[in-house]
């Protein structure tokens, strides 16, 4: 494991120039930040070598490189998903390599089912600690000592510092934030009415496929995280708690504009801890 990130990271020495402190996912409803950044390099994640590659419709699969919020980003366009069929060794992979190419901060976001019935189809939600539900453990097996220790801490996993940085900010831009749990599941079948009961009862605000794995690995290697999700669907009434793919698209991108100038504001404003 250690030699293939190695070889990844090597490769993608060779191509960057400068460093970068900062790393970004972009999942649902922030796809179009990709227009708000300066980019220098697009590397395809085919061209990494030991790089999953993206299976899903709508995502598509780049390592990009270059300025945003007036600092160096990497920001990958695509995610691995559990449910695709990769181990969460796979799943987790990149988060590895963007520590070990120096990045100290990674900012996240998704697409969430709305388990708290407050929660609106278009909300975004700040969230404030995760439920792990998948059934897989991304640090299961051989600890790597050189990124982490074998029982790291998750307490505080999503930066408090960061996450007031994005209320201030908000406020600033005139956005409505909510906060909560994400419970992150395998899927990839949307969640039963008794599942998204017994989400809410063990105290989970949104549920999703993702994330978890990436914010323990992240964490494992002390990378600072952040995250958001967009709550494209709401599991409080009838009508809108069935959802499909499209419609979780269709909420993503209604909401980029927001949450392309809220993850700008953010960037700008985090002092990297080094
Ligand atoms: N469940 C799981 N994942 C999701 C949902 C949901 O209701 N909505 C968007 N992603």
């Amino acid at each position: 494991m250690l030699q293939r990130i190695i070889e990844s990271v090597e490769y993608l020495q060779s191509k960057l120039t400068g460093e970068y402190h900062v790393g970004i996912i972009l999942g649902s409803g922030l796809g179009g930040l990709v227009k708000a950044m300066n980019i220098e390099q697009t590397i395809p994640y085919s061209e990494i070598p030991n790089f999953p590659v993206s299976t899903v419709k709508g995502h598509s699969g780049n390592l990009l490189a270059g300025w945003f919020g007036g600092k160096r980003v990497l920001v990958m366009q695509g995610r691995f998903h559990y449910y695709e069929g990769y181990s969460m060794q796979q799943v987790t992979f990149p988060i590895r390599v963007l520590s070990k190419l120096g990045v100290k901060v990674l900012l996240v976001s998704n697409a969430a089912g709305g388990v708290n019935q407050e929660f609106l189809v278009g909300d975004m939600m700040v969230i404030t600690d995760h439920i792990n539900l998948f059934p897989e453990h991304p640090l299961h097996g051989k600890n790597l000592e050189e990124f982490g220790e074998r029982f790291p801490t998750m307490v505080d996993a999503y930066s408090p510092r960061i996450r007031a940085i994005a209320f201030e900010q908000a406020k600033e831009l005139g956005l409505e934030l909510v906060s909560g749990v994400y419970a992150g599941l395998q899927g990839p079948s949307y969640e039963t009415p008794a599942e998204y009961h017994w989400l809410r009862v063990i105290g989970a605000d949104a549920v999703g496929m993702s994330t978890v794995p990436e914010i323990i690995v992240a964490r494992h290697s002390g990378i600072e995280c952040f995250g958001m999700s967009v709550i494209t669907n709401s599991t409080a009434s009838p009508e809108k708690i069935k959802t499909n793919h499209c419609e979780v698209q269709d909420i993503g991108n209604s909401v980029q504009p927001k949450m392309t100038a809220l993850f700008s504001a953010i960037v700008s404003n985090i002092q990297i801890n080094e």
